[in-house]
């Protein structure tokens, strides 16, 4: 079977996972009805958020459960849309906690495993929160292991986050493939020395030139 230059030589493939693996907009589109027409511009400024007060509390040099960030990116998005119901806030909390994964997750790790490669999260996301979205997902038995980079004490994209992946996989960085959906989470990698694959999803503009992926593909399909 022939391998795509992207898996030559690789022994491990490293996925984030929120954007990559989960989609975090399902949890909105699950209540999408009762939110209402601000759904969308809800789901992105809680995304956005999130992401924020983890770079926030990087530079201060400080943490957080990422939980907790999420909780919090949730609040400052209802507060700011006050035309939807804040009576919803456990409802879309519950859905975050169960993300659906994007259809073609499944069968990739599978396929990922079978031709001999270890399969493995490294997430922002806290042990809690990504063991919850793990197994509702389904996805427990198709990975050999789910690493928060609180294992690190601060958040990707420091060096420190990525290098609990080669301390728990025992594996050389050259021997890594790293894919995200977050283009930044792609530059951190880059920087720290992953061959990186950035799965952007929805048709983005490129940024951070000097650090750039290997490859960008539209799904994770696009591996092999
Ligand atoms: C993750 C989020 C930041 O680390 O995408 O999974």
């Amino acid at each position: 079977m022939s391998e795509r230059p992207l898996l030559a030589g690789r022994r491990a493939v490293v996925f984030d996972a929120y954007g990559t693996l989960f989609d975090v907009h399902s949890a909105v589109q699950r209540h999408a009805d009762a939110v209402g027409p601000a759904a969308a511009r809800l789901s992105e400024l809680w995304r956005v958020k999130q992401l924020e007060y983890s770079w926030t509390l990087s530079l201060i040099g400080r943490t957080a459960p990422f939980w907790q960030l999420t909780e919090r990116a949730l609040d400052f998005a209802l507060a700011s849309h006050p035309d939807v119901d804040a009576g919803l806030r456990d409802r879309l909390l519950d859905a975050y906690r169960d993300l659906d994964a994007y259809g073609e997750v499944p069968g990739v790790l599978e396929r990922l495993r079978a031709r001999g490669l270890s399969t493995a999260i490294l997430s922002n996301g806290d042990d809690a929160m990504l063991g919850r979205s793990v197994a509702s997902a389904g996805l427990a038995s198709r990975l050999d292991a789910v690493l928060s980079a609180d294992a690190a004490g601060v958040f990707k994209t420091h060096p420190r986050a990525y290098a609990v992946a080669l301390d728990t996989l025992g594996v050389p960085a050259e021997a890594v493939l790293f894919c995200s959906s977050n283009r930044w989470d792609i530059a951190g990698a880059t920087a720290f020395g992953f061959a990186c694959a950035w799965i952007n999803r929805t048709g983005k503009p490129d940024e951070y030139a000097d650090l750039a992926p290997v490859a960008v593909l539209s799904d994770l399909a696009g591996l092999f």
